[in-house]
C-alpha cells in the first residue's frame, strides 16, 4: 500500500492559536481538591495549598489558559462566597458531582493565584443559570479594576492589591441542560444582556464566551449567532455584537451515555467505535462552522470547544460522581485526531479546553489518592509533543494514494490522520501523524514541497498495547521516544508509523 502526505510547506495558512491546547478544571471529584489544591498543611509539597508538582507539568507543556470554576459547577457557583478568610467562607453542596459539601476553600484569589503559578491566561465560567447579572457584573469588577470602587476595594481588603487579567469570559455553561435548562432563543437574550455587564474594566476586555451547543445541536448555534447579530430595540446602524466567541461541547465514548465502556477493557470493535466518534468532531466543527458562516462570513466570532475529550464509566471502586477514569494509548489517538482538526479550521476555532486537566475524565495528569504520586497520561503527552504548533500557521496537508481504511460498525473510517503547521519564525515546521491502525504499521511518504528542508528529528508515541497505560507502579509505561522510522526519499522523507502510533516529525526549514 502506498499513501503519500503532501505538505505545502511555502503556503502558510492561518494561525492555531495556542488557545486550543487549554485545559479545564471543574470543581469536580479529585481535580481541584487533591489534584491543584491540597491546602497548605499537606504533605504534598506546595505553595500556598497548590501542587507544585502539578504546576511544574502543566508550565512544561506550555498550558495557555485554565477555564474554571465548571462545568455544570458554574452556573450553582456563587463567587462571593468563595473569597476572605477561608474558616469564614459558606459551604454549598456540589449537586451535580457527588452531592457532597463543597467548602469554597479554593475560591477566586486561589484560582488567579494558580493561574498566575502556570503562567496561563485565566478562562473564568459565569454563572448565569443560578446567578444574576449584578453578581457577574461585580465578579469582573472585584478581578479586574484598579481604581477604589467598591469591588476593587474589596479584592484589596482580601490582601491582592493589583488587579488581575482575565481575558477570557464564559457566559454560562450547558444553558440548554444543567446550566438552566434554557431555550435557545431565551438563552440567546440572556447571553446578550449578561455580556453587556461584563465590563472592559482598565483595558481588560475580556473576550466573551456564549454557552453553545451540545454536539450536532446546530439549531443552538443557529440560534445564538441570529441574536448575535441582531439590533437592540430601534437602534440604527451596524450591530453591536455582545459576545466574540460561542462554545460546542462533544465527547467521545465507545458507547452511550448509560453506558459509555471502559477505559482500559475494550475490544477492536470499541476501539474503532471510539475512532469513528472521535472523528465526529470534524462533522461537528464543519457544521458549525457553516452555521456561523451563514451570518458571520467576516469570521468575528469565534468557535470556542471548551469542553471536549473521552468519557468512560468511572474506575471501579470509585465514586460515580467523580468521573476519574484511566487514560490509554487509545486516549492519547482521540486527541491527536482532534488536534489535526482543530488545526484544519484554526480560522474558526479560536479556543478548546479538555475536560479536565486533573483527575477526572481525560485528564493530563492523575494523582494517587493515598500516597499523592503524580502520573502523565498519555494524552499529556500528546500535548508535549504538540507545543510547536502553539501559534504556528497551519500548513495545508493532502492525503494521496492509498489512504489506509478501516471499518467501525458499517462505516469505512480512515486509519491515517495528519496536520502540520510551520513556526512564527518560518525557521521550522511540525508535522503530526497518527496511525489509527490497531494492529499494522503503516509506510508513507512524506512530500514536502516548496522549502527547503535543512534537517529533522521525530518523536513517537506508542505502546504494545492500545489499553497500555501509566500507573504510580509504572509511570511510563507509555512516554514519547526518539523516534527512527523516518529515512531521506527523493520527495522530502519516507515514515513507518507503528501500529497504533502518534508521530511528530519537526523539520528545519533552510
Ligand atoms: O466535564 C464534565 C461535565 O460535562 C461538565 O460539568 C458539563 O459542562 C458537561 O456536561
Amino acid at each position: 500500500m502506498s499513501c503519500t502526505v503532501v505538505v505545502d510547506l511555502d503556503l502558510p495558512g492561518p494561525r492555531i492559536s495556542r488557545h486550543v491546547y487549554g485545559h479545564f478544571a471543574e470543581h469536580l471529584g479529585r481535580c481541584i481538591y487533591g489534584g491543584f489544591f491540597v491546602g497548605e498543611d499537606s504533605d504534598v509539597p506546595n505553595v500556598r495549598g497548590i501542587r507544585q508538582d502539578v504546576v511544574e507539568a502543566l508550565r512544561a507543556i506550555k498550558i495557555p489558559n485554565l477555564r474554571w470554576p465548571g462545568g455544570c459547577f458554574a452556573d450553582d457557583y456563587h463567587w462571593r462566597d468563595g473569597i476572605g478568610p477561608r474558616a469564614e467562607r459558606p459551604r454549598m453542596v456540589n449537586s451535580h458531582w457527588g452531592d457532597v459539601v463543597e467548602d469554597n476553600s479554593f475560591g477566586t484569589h486561589e484560582f488567579m493565584d494558580l493561574c498566575e503559578m502556570l503562567g496561563a491566561d485565566a478562562y473564568i465560567s459565569g454563572n448565569i443559570g443560578s446567578g444574576t447579572v449584578r453578581e457577574m457584573s461585580e465578579w469582573i469588577e472585584y478581578l479586574t479594576r484598579a481604581d477604589d470602587s467598591p469591588m476593587a476595594t474589596l479584592r484589596r481588603e482580601n490582601g491582592r492589591d493589583e488587579p488581575w487579567q482575565v481575558p477570557f469570559w464564559g457566559l454560562g455553561n450547558e444553558a440548554w441542560g444543567c446550566g438552566g435548562n434554557m431555550k435557545a432563543e431565551f438563552f440567546a437574550d440572556l447571553a446578550r444582556q449578561y455580556a453587556t455587564y461584563v465590563r472592559n474594566h482598565n483595558g481588560n476586555n475580556p473576550y466573551r464566551i456564549a454557552a453553545g451547543a451540545n454536539a450536532g445541536d446546530y439549531a443552538w448555534t443557529e440560534a445564538i449567532m441570529k441574536s448575535a447579530f441582531q439590533r437592540g430595540g430601534a437602534a440604527e446602524g451596524e450591530p453591536h455584537v455582545p459576545f466574540q466567541g460561542i462554545s460546542l461541547h462533544y465527547y467521545t465514548m465507545s458507547g452511550n451515555w448509560s453506558d459509555k465502556g471502559s477505559a482500559t477493557e475494550f475490544s477492536r470493535e470499541e476501539y474503532y467505535r471510539t475512532i469513528r466518534k472521535a472523528q465526529h468532531i470534524r462533522t461537528l466543527v464543519a457544521g458549525h462552522s457553516a452555521v456561523m458562516d451563514a451570518y458571520d462570513p467576516q469570521r468575528r466570532i469565534g468557535l470556542v470547544v471548551d469542553e471536549w475529550g473521552t468519557w468512560w464509566n468511572v474506575e471501579p471502586g470509585t465514586n460515580p460522581g467523580f468521573l476519574y477514569q484511566q487514560n490509554t494509548l487509545r486516549d492519547a489517538l482521540v486527541a491527536s485526531l482532534h488536534f489535526d482538526v482543530f488545526h484544519d479550521f484554526a480560522d474558526r476555532v479560536v479556543m478548546a479546553n479538555i475536560a479536565q486537566t486533573v483527575n477526572v475524565l481525560q485528564a493530563m495528569i492523575l494523582t494517587d489518592p493515598d500516597t499523592g504520586a503524580l502520573v502523565p497520561t498519555p494524552t499529556y503527552h500528546v500535548y508535549a509533543m504538540n507545543v510547536g504548533h502553539h501559534d504556528a500557521s497551519a500548513l495545508r496537508v493532502t492525503l494521496q494514494g492509498e489512504v489506509p481504511v478501516g471499518e467501525s460498525d458499517g462505516e469505512s473510517i480512515p486509519l491515517l490522520s495528519a496536520s502540520a503547521s510551520v513556526a512564527e519564525s518560518g525557521g521550522s515546521a511540525l508535522v503530526s501523524l497518527s496511525n489509527l491502525d490497531a494492529d499494522g504499521e503503516v509506510t508513507l511518504v512524506l512530500d514536502l514541497r516548496g522549502r527547503t528542508v535543512a534537517g529533522h528529528s521525530a518523536t513517537v508515541l506508542t505502546a504494545p498495547d492500545l489499553a497500555t497505560h501509566n500507573s504510580p507502579e509504572a509511570p511510563d509505561a507509555v512516554a514519547p521516544a526518539a523516534f527512527d522510522g523516518v529515512r531521506a526519499h527523493p520527495k522530502g522523507l519516507e515514515v513507518t508509523l507503528p501500529a497504533h502510533s502518534y508521530v511528530t516529525v519537526a523539520l528545519d526549514l533552510a
